[in-house]
């Protein structure tokens, strides 16, 4: 078992066990980093053997790979398992699976372009946060967060698709923040569902490949990092059912 708890940066806290659901990409590898770095166990999922592992390694600190295709229910099922077995029950869940599409207007959004956001920023998260509830809703500090756009805050006709698929994300997270409510029974739950909003991300390998671009308004992957690793440390209460900006 990786002991990530080794490094001791867990202050006030217990080390928890964290997923970071589409853990392939520049976000994915900041937030676990930062996670395993303060002290956490950390597991990351990607469809993809290669780019997870390869991921995990850039991570550091004992980032423990899975490879899983979250759209999957029943393979999701199996990564609970997995996880468990490797690094104990999970306390909390990242979700960072959502990809973009777009197109002129509204009369030439497509079905691929649907179905491919339904599928990555929809059916992942569904399917995450049904598996995974009741461990967050047991958990003495369950946390599950997603990642949604300030695109929503008033939504254009050429990505209606896109906010579409994000509105239905976000409100499944409302939900689950009731769910966790619900849950509380007599002494009150401390799991919270939490969106962080971002108008778009940027990272190092972004800025060196696009160096004529200047990025306004996006929330650096490092950033984003850091409000995940201080959701584990923030009351609840200020948590559960939030939507909290990281953009201007
Ligand atoms: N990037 C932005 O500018 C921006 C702006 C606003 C909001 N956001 C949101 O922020 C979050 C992170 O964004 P991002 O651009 O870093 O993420 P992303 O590229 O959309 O997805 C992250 C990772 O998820 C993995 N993934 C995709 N489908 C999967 C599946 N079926 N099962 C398992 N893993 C899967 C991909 O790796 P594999 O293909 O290797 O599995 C990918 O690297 C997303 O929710 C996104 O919507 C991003």
């Amino acid at each position: 078992m990786t002991s990530a708890g080794a490094a001791g940066a867990v202050q006030g806290a217990q080390p928890l066990t964290v997923l970071v659901a589409g853990g392939s990409g520049a976000s994915g590898t900041a937030v676990a980093r930062a996670l395993a770095a303060a002290g956490h166990r950390v597991a990351t999922a990607g469809s993809d053997q290669a780019r997870i592992k390869e991921a995990a390694q850039k991570a550091g600190h004992g980032v423990r790979p899975f490879t899983c295709d979250l759209a999957a229910l029943d393979d999701v099922r199996q990564l609970r398992d997995d996880v468990a077995g490797a690094l104990g029950t999970v306390d909390g869940v990242i979700h960072l699976v959502g990809g973009w599409r777009g197109a002129k207007g509204i009369a030439d959004q497509s079905d691929d372009d649907w179905d491919f956001l339904e599928r990555g920023a929809v059916t992942t998260l569904r399917n995450v946060s049904r598996v995974f509830f009741d461990d967050i809703a047991a958990s003495a500090a369950g946390r599950f967060a997603m990642v949604s756009s300030t695109a929503l805050d008033k939504p254009a006709a050429a990505v209606a698709s896109y906010v579409a698929a994000k509105a239905a994300a976000e409100a499944w997270t409302m939900a689950m923040a009731d769910g966790f409510r619900r849950a509380s029974g007599d002494g009150g739950s401390t799991a919270a569902a939490t969106i962080l909003v971002v108008k778009a991300l940027v990272d190092d390998e972004l800025r060196r490949t696009y160096p004529e671009r200047t990025f306004p308004g996006a929330t650096d992957v490092a950033d984003l990092a850091a409000a995940v690793v201080r959701l584990f440390g923030t009351p609840s209460g200020e948590l559960n059912g939030a939507r909290l900006r990281l953009a201007d």
